[in-house]
């Protein structure tokens, strides 16, 4: 067993973490002093969001060097000692490279602007207006239903980019930066990275001269974007990881919500390793929409034996708590997601049941509205929360209550109940990798079965606000994420796991 497919990783969002050098923004050596914590949490491996030379705005989604590291996050030295820690501690660090776009303040897109004829002209994609002076097409940009593209008067022309005009994309039909991307990653790897996160990497490869079908013209470009060349830059990409040993693993952002779709970009095992699984993030609270998308991600991955992954949340959507309301769900969803056959993603601040904040319209940073969930994580329960220096974002509402120091100190908090789940699955071989059986709803109760050789873990989740009875005579508790489980019923929004053999 690869090593990526039995882990939990754990998603960072480096600004909001934890800010050693009291300056707001968390950084990479605040992530160095909290790796204790992580190792006590028991996760298996970091990804850091965008930590390059970034011009923020997209808080480093928007990259003007992909081979050093922004002095908001610390230095390259700071980076080399971040992984060396890790390791001696057993977490593998996987970073977050960005391949579609780069910062239009990136050396490459400044030459490439410069003049129609300059050397990095044909690294992004430009294209003249139509005949009629209409638009190349009529894609829709990520966040607004603003057009993909925007005219640079010098030159002339309009350049592509499916997110801000601040990020234009880069052209992967071109070998050379093909190369040069390749390169970035080595970089990486060669410091001893364990892998990478790719930004939408199913959108390196478009078909610019298509317009989107009419019925689809008001949905951003990027959900859509899902063409054939793509796979071929995968299958080099997935080369250059295997230059290196040890299991380095590509995890791509595959900004697609249908798992058939998704399936496509493991390849022949020659593609991505894994990929995220968006729907399990989009999916309603209720049973039967789980029976539904665990189905259909098991029958889309298990035949082409891809590993499935699961996400609940992320820096880009409300948090578990906002979403579904309340601690008990909380507990019942993380029961859920590190139950399920697959990789299992954990953001930053879920393991407290963090909300979002409530971000006041004068407090708004991000052009995609995403404040809310990146709400600084509470440490203590002082009135800094452990940020010495404010925070550049507002905490969360009761972020004392919720702080990683009260909630350490209580063992009934959702953080202690994290821990112990994560421990549960660490220790059973067949939370990590048994089959997945017996999939059904009882009323609004998901069951489903993890079975090995001659274990069965059956798992049941109650997604009601009343208590149901669950007949499971010869079966004892293993866990459950309510206090005080009753015999015979699953108390209301209640997770549990019984041993059935
Ligand atoms: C997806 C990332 O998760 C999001 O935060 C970012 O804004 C876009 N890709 C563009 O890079």
């Amino acid at each position: 067993m690869t090593w990526w497919r039995d882990a939990v990783i754990y998603q960072i969002y480096p600004r909001s973490f934890s800010d050693s050098n009291a300056d707001g923004v968390g950084d990479l050596n605040g992530v160095r002093h909290r790796l204790r914590y992580l190792e006590w949490l028991g996760i298996d491996a970091i990804w850091l969001s965008p930590i390059f030379p970034s011009p923020m705005r997209d808080f480093g989604y928007d990259v003007s060097n992909f081979v050093d590291v922004d002095p908001t996050f610390g230095s390259l030295r700071d980076f080399d000692l971040l992984v060396r820690e890790a390791h001696e501690l057993g977490i593998r660090v996987l970073l977050d490279w960005v391949p579609n776009h780069t910062s239009s303040e990136h050396p490459w897109f400044l030459d490439a602007r410069s003049s129609r004829t300059s050397r990095h002209r044909d690294w992004y994609i430009w294209r003249d207006a139509k005949p009629d002076g209409s638009l190349p097409n009529n894609w829709i940009h990520a966040w607004s239903d603003e057009p993909t593209w925007t005219w640079d008067e010098l030159t002339g022309q309009y350049y592509l980019h499916m997110f801000l005009a601040d990020q234009p994309d880069l052209n992967w039909s071109n070998p050379e930066v093909r190369d040069a991307m390749s390169e970035t990653l080595r970089f990486w790897l060669e410091r001893g990275v364990d892998g990478f996160r790719m930004d939408v990497v199913h959108a390196i490869g478009k078909d610019v001269d298509h317009d989107d079908p009419a019925d689809l013209r008001l949905l951003s470009h990027t959900p859509l974007n899902d063409v054939d060349v793509t796979h071929e830059y995968l299958r080099e990409i997935r080369r250059v990881l295997e230059e290196y040993e040890g299991d380095r693993v590509s995890i791509g952002e595959v900004y697609l919500l249908d798992p058939v779709r998704v399936a496509t970009y493991y390849g022949h095992g020659d593609e991505l390793h894994l990929s995220f699984n968006f729907k399990s993030l989009f999916t309603a609270w209720r049973a039967s929409a789980w029976l539904d998308t665990i189905g259909e991600t098991e029958s889309a991955l298990g035949p082409v034996s891809a590993w499935p992954t699961w996400v609940l949340s992320n820096h880009d959507n409300a948090r578990v708590a906002t979403r579904l309301g309340g601690q008990e769900r909380v507990r019942a969803a993380m029961t859920l997601l590190l139950a399920l056959r697959g990789t299992a993603f954990l953001y930053a601040g879920e393991e407290l049941g963090l909300e979002d904040a409530i971000v006041a319209p004068e407090q708004v940073v991000d052009p995609g509205g995403r404040d809310g969930c990146r709400a600084p994580i509470p440490w203590d329960d002082h009135e800094d929360h452990g940020w010495p220096a404010g925070a550049w974002l507002p905490f969360a509402g009761d972020a004392s209550r919720f702080s990683v120091q009260r909630q350490e100190e209580s063992s009934g908090s959702t953080l202690q109940f994290t821990r112990r789940l994560l421990a549960l699955r660490r220790n059973s071989k067949v939370l990590r990798s048994g089959e997945t059986e017996n999939l059904h709803v009882q009323g609004d109760v998901l069951v489903f079965d993890r079975v090995a050789d001659d274990e069965v873990l059956r798992v049941l989740v109650n997604f009601t606000g009343s208590t149901h009875p669950v007949d499971l005579v010869g079966s004892t508790l293993v866990i459950s994420s309510v206090d005080r489980p009753t015999p015979g019923e699953l108390a209301a929004n209640e997770a549990a796991i019984y041993r059935v053999r």
